[in-house]
């Protein structure tokens, strides 16, 4: 029986600029879904690569006297080097100057042109160099780009446009139609309510005014304009419109197009409108994940605040980080990013808790056994531990599918705080110290050997160095003691195994020596420009705290005041001719109260019914667009647009005080 087939993308990175370690959250994340994948069983396609086409390429290589090829030649060099690093284990490399790539592109733009889907006309518009990107009048931030605040350019030009606008209908009805499509629900409501439903433009996808790029095959005055040139790469990878087109007959349409939350926009609105165009399934799902910031910033190298990828995994090796990367940024928000965050994550879960447990129970075993016997006896723990790893196996296997890596790693990490209690539970010393209870003693011992085995398996997407090494410490060869499957039958581990110590997998680290040496290191490289920006900054941040200690602290009495409930959605709608507004019917205890929320695009009414949120009660009721609100529910949101209620973590009925 030939195997499944899985098709997973990063998106293809620009080499404008050296990769830092958020850029590698995306690839590293694909990977571990690519090594998941194939340790269950499928023919995978992990595709990655880069994006070199464009204006700002061009003048960077003019600025250093070297030629567009020879520039980014040299900068994909070091990216692959960096995937080399972090142990992606990719299946092919795009590169959009690659001549299959080229010539999909121009087959594509060529096939577009012909069914009437690009025309020619005048781009009249405003655009940011740096960010590539046109925009309108409105769409800008205080007359400049908002995505990076630099100025913008008027520009003039004959282009080609594809007739994005076409599809709009179409859009909504797919995106509505398939909830799985976009990847979290909140990206969902945006692409609907922001972009899609206020109508769509078509698109720029030529210019005259540079030369590095795809020339238009008909037209050689044109270049392709990026995004066609950049989306394209997920289907001439596999051979689309070429000779041989094996790859695409496999693996299209993706399962998964894995990308930062900046281009979900792209990959939700441009790409499945190229793909309509030319007849081809869409994606299954684009998955938009969150940032690693720093200090709630995105990393920027004019503030200085990159980190090199490559200092960190040969401090700490690849495995940590990977763990790190996967670990902090939970589904659909950002993670941050600090050296001491690092650093507590590698003392807290890998020294301690997943190295400790496995130097543990080698160091009992070698001591008390070497070899254990057969006999081995259960103990009144041991149901629980099994049943324990179980529910975590099934658990972790359902948040992969989910992409929810921080999940799944957590899932993980329960079964080795479990195993650690079973350590304390059982107390293996105190049994070694009577020749009676030998059986009792093997069978603990056997028990924590299995679960470390069992837990090496699930780990080895995320970090793939570290299995070997625990197998080495248990004569465990690559093999059937080592295959997924074996992880759902407990006890597939030969009874009489032998345990020898290996190398300390993560030695603990000191952490205000080791912070010393990355801040030092960190110095080294932060230019001039950044520091008086950090300065400049720091001194700013300095007097915003200080205006917001003096005119937010607030006394426990003044907390007091505010009437905080649990309440459940009952009913909600849509209020009318009010795009951003919903009214729900809260149940708070034994009332029902009616709440109007600016929450219209991020839930929608079927979605919010039956979710439990926290309500202020106290609050004047107000009449918003003629309705009346009788309190608020609280929601959170964050600078980029994010916004969800906010509820009690656990089981909590209606009407109960939150204080
Ligand atoms: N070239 C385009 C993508 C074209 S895909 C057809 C691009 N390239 S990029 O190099 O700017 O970004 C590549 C990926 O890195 C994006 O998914 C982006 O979200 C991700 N990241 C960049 N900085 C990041 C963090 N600080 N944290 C997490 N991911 C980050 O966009």
């Amino acid at each position: 029986m030939s195997k499944p087939a899985y098709y997973i993308t990063t998106p293809i990175y620009y080499p404008s600029n050296k990769l830092h370690i958020g850029h590698s959250y995306t690839t590293v994340a694909a990977d571990a879904m690519a090594r998941y994948k194939r340790l269950r069983g499928y023919d995978v396609m992990f595709l990655t690569g880069t994006d070199e086409h464009g204006q700002k390429i061009e003048r960077r290589a003019a600025e250093e006297n070297v030629t567009p090829q020879q520039f980014v030649d040299n900068i994909v060099k070091g990216i692959k080097e960096l995937w080399e690093t972090m142990d992606v284990t990719y299946d092919k490399f795009i590169r959009t100057t690659d001549e299959e790539h080229k010539q999909t592109v121009q087959k594509i733009f060529k096939k577009l042109y012909d069914q009437g889907d690009i025309y020619k006309g005048a781009y009249k518009g405003l655009y940011c160099t740096p960010c590539e990107s046109f925009f309108t009048e409105v769409q800008l931030k205080d007359g400049k780009c908002p995505d990076c605040g630099r100025p913008v350019e008027k520009v003039k030009e004959e282009a080609y446009f594809f007739k994005l606008s076409k599809y709009q209908d179409r859009l909504i009805e797919y995106i509505e139609s398939h909830p799985e499509f976009i990847e979290p629900k909140a990206r969902q409501n945006e692409m609907i309510n922001n972009f899609l439903k206020p109508g769509l433009e078509d698109l720029c996808v030529s210019r005259t005014s540079f030369k590095w790029g795809i020339p238009v095959e008909f037209d050689t005055n044109h270049v392709v304009y990026v995004w066609l040139d950049a989306l394209s790469n997920y289907i001439s990878a596999l051979g689309y419109m070429q000779e041989n087109d094996e790859r695409f007959q496999k693996f299209w349409p993706a399962d998964v197009h894995l990308v930062g939350k900046e281009i979900v926009r792209f990959h939700t609105i441009i790409w499945p409108a190229m793909l309509m165009a030319l007849d081809l399934p869409l994606p299954k799902q684009v998955f938009g994940h969150g940032w690693l910031v720093i200090n709630g910033g995105k990393m920027s190298k004019s503030q200085g605040t990159v980190v090199d990828p490559n200092v960190l995994v040969e401090r700490y090796g690849s495995d940590a980080i990977r763990y790190f990367l996967l670990r902090e940024i939970a589904f659909g928000q950002d993670g941050n990013f600090s050296n001491e965050a690092l650093i507590s994550r590698i003392n807290s879960d890998l020294a301690n808790d997943l190295g400790n447990l496995t130097s543990r129970t080698v160091a009992m075993i070698e001591k008390y056994f070497g070899t254990l016997p057969t006999e081995q006896e259960g103990n009144e723990f041991d149901a629980d531990v099994q049943n324990v790893i179980k529910e975590q196996i099934a658990k972790m296997e359902a948040n992969m599918e989910k992409l929810f890596f921080n999940n799944a790693l957590e899932d993980i990490w329960v079964i080795i705080r479990r195993m650690n209690k079973y350590i304390d539970e059982t107390m293996p010393w105190v049994l070694a110290k009577d020749e009676a209870n030998k059986a009792k003693l093997a069978g603990v011992l056997y028990t924590l050997a299995e679960a470390i085995r069992i837990v090496s398996i699930m780990i080895e997407p995320f970090m793939p160095r570290t299995p070997e090494k625990i197998w080495a410490q248990f004569g465990i060869e690559r093999g059937e003691l080592t295959a997924w499957d074996s992880i759902h039958n407990f006890g597939t581990l030969q009874k009489d195994l032998t345990a020898k110590k290996g190398e300390n997998m993560f030695p603990r680290i000191d952490k205000e020596k080791e912070l010393a040496v990355l801040e030092s290191h960190a110095k080294t490289v932060e230019t001039p420009a950044a520091k008086e920006e950090k300065k400049a900054e720091k001194s700013a941040k300095k007097e915003e705290v200080k205006e917001v200690n003096e005119i937010s602290e607030i006394t426990i009495d003044d907390f007091a005041k505010v009437q905080l409930k649990v309440g459940e959605v009952i009913e909600c709608e849509k209020v009318p001719k009010a795009d951003k507004l919903l009214v729900s019917k809260i149940k708070i205890g034994d009332e029902v109260r009616q709440i109007v929320s600016g929450i219209a695009a991020y839930y929608k009414p079927e979605e919010f019914v039956g979710k439990k949120v926290v309500v202020v009660t106290n609050l004047k009721p107000v009449k918003l667009r003629g309705i009346l609100s009788q309190g608020m529910v609280l929601c959170a949101s964050d600078d980029n647009g994010n916004l969800v209620a906010v509820g009690p973590l656990g089981e909590m009925v209606s009407g109960a005080e939150v204080r």
